[in-house]
């Protein structure tokens, strides 16, 4: 049986004002509760128990997800008191698990999109016998990750968290959240204290001469820590760029959730989803967005590459690009708000107030 840890427990600050109310993972992605996506593909990679390391709004989960078993595994879930950091959320969850000695444990970020090939990052953690094996993805600009080099064998050479100077660029593999852990090595991260696995535990071990195995891997990977991300992440599982069998529908430019009003003469595209109960009147055109449960897009209104909260009003004409408006938040009719711009929630902004909007 594969086991995994699931690390759901951060603030997500940079995904505000969407985590104000709702964890990061339970924020809907193409309908369902992002968290859902990751356990829907942990089940087809053969995972059938799944620790869910949770601190931050712990609550939600549970009535959700409940025993796991409508998603076809086992959940058991653990929380913190106060928040552990990666490395201390998955020390916290050793009671939970029932892997033995040597037994490989996967650990995920919660908050990547990846069409990582599961059973093969275990296959290679087993033939290199490694004590960790990491998942490593190459991106364009790696100052926002944590390098991790790699050795003609695949051996970690090096961590360097969120480089700054030149100099420290010395490759464009990336820390891409997903590992495998030796059972027994997890015990050797400290209990009741905040410990970070990528700033202490792997440097750390890397120091001691442990085994850190690297795979690099190109699949479709997306760190959905900011809004423009989870927003695209959204688009890409709706679309089906990226496949998730939690998607409650078939692949396609939009998706649309029971009990959803779309009007005639509104248009649709770019991998749109709109929730439950929201109205979307004529007119309106809503390109590449999220549109949550109950909220209402006014007619004329154009919406692109946005978050619209739930029960969040966009008024008549008001034209979105790139913003993210917070739960119950109304912005008023001919509003324009652009490149990043996020209303808080419940604000109310009258109608004609912001033309252009940066932050
Ligand atoms: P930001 O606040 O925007 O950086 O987001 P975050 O809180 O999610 O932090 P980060 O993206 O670095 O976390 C990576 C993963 O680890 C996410 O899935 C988090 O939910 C999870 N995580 C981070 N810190 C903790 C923690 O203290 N406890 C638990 N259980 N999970 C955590």
């Amino acid at each position: 049986m594969t086991e995994a840890v699931l690390l759901v427990g951060g603030k997500g600050t940079r995904l505000q004002p969407l985590t104000i109310n709702t964890p990061k993972p339970m924020v809907p992605a193409a309908g369902v509760p992002f968290l859902a996506h990751q356990l829907a593909r942990a089940r087809a990679a053969g995972v059938r128990h799944v620790v869910l390391a949770t601190c931050y709004l712990a609550d939600v989960f549970e009535p959700y997800f409940g025993d796991g078993s409508a998603h076809g595994l086992r959940l058991t879930y653990v929380t913190e008191d106060e928040p552990l950091g990666t490395g201390g959320a998955i020390r916290a969850a050793t009671p939970a698990l029932e892997a033995g000695p040597g037994d490989p444990v996967l650990v995920f970020n919660g908050d990547i999109l990846t069409g990582l090939d599961v059973r093969q990052l275990l296959h290679r953690h087993e033939q290199a016998q490694a004590d960790v094996t990491l998942h490593l993805t190459r991106v364009a600009d790696p100052r926002a990750f944590g390098l991790v080099p790699t050795g003609p064998d695949g051996r970690v050479t090096a961590f360097t968290e969120k480089p700054q100077r030149p100099e420290e660029i010395v490759t464009d593999q990336v820390n891409a959240g997903c590992y495998v852990f030796r059972r027994e090595v997890i015990d050797t991260i400290p209990a009741g204290r905040p410990v970070s696995v990528e700033r202490e535990t792997f440097p750390g071990l890397l120091a001691e001469g442990a085994l850190l195995h690297g795979v690099v891997d190109g699949a479709y990977w997306l760190d959905l820590g900011r809004p423009a991300s989870f927003i695209q992440a959204s688009a890409d599982l709706v679309r089906g760029i990226v496949h998730s069998p939690a998607v409650p529908g078939e692949p396609g430019e939009y998706l649309v959730l029971p009990g959803a009003r779309v009007e005639r003469g509104a248009r649709l595209g770019g991998g749109t989803v709109v929730g439950a109960g929201a109205h979307v009147e004529a007119g309106a055109e809503i390109d590449g967005s999220v549109v949550l449960d109950g909220a209402r897009i006014g007619a004329g209104a154009r919406v692109r590459a946005s978050m619209i909260g739930t029960g969040a009003r966009v008024g008549t004409r008001t034209v979105l690009d790139g913003a993210v408006v917070g739960d119950h938040s109304t912005v008023g009719a001919d509003n324009e708000l652009r490149d990043g711009a996020r209303i808080w929630c419940g604000t109310a902004i009258p109608d004609a107030a912001i033309r252009y909007s940066a932050v």
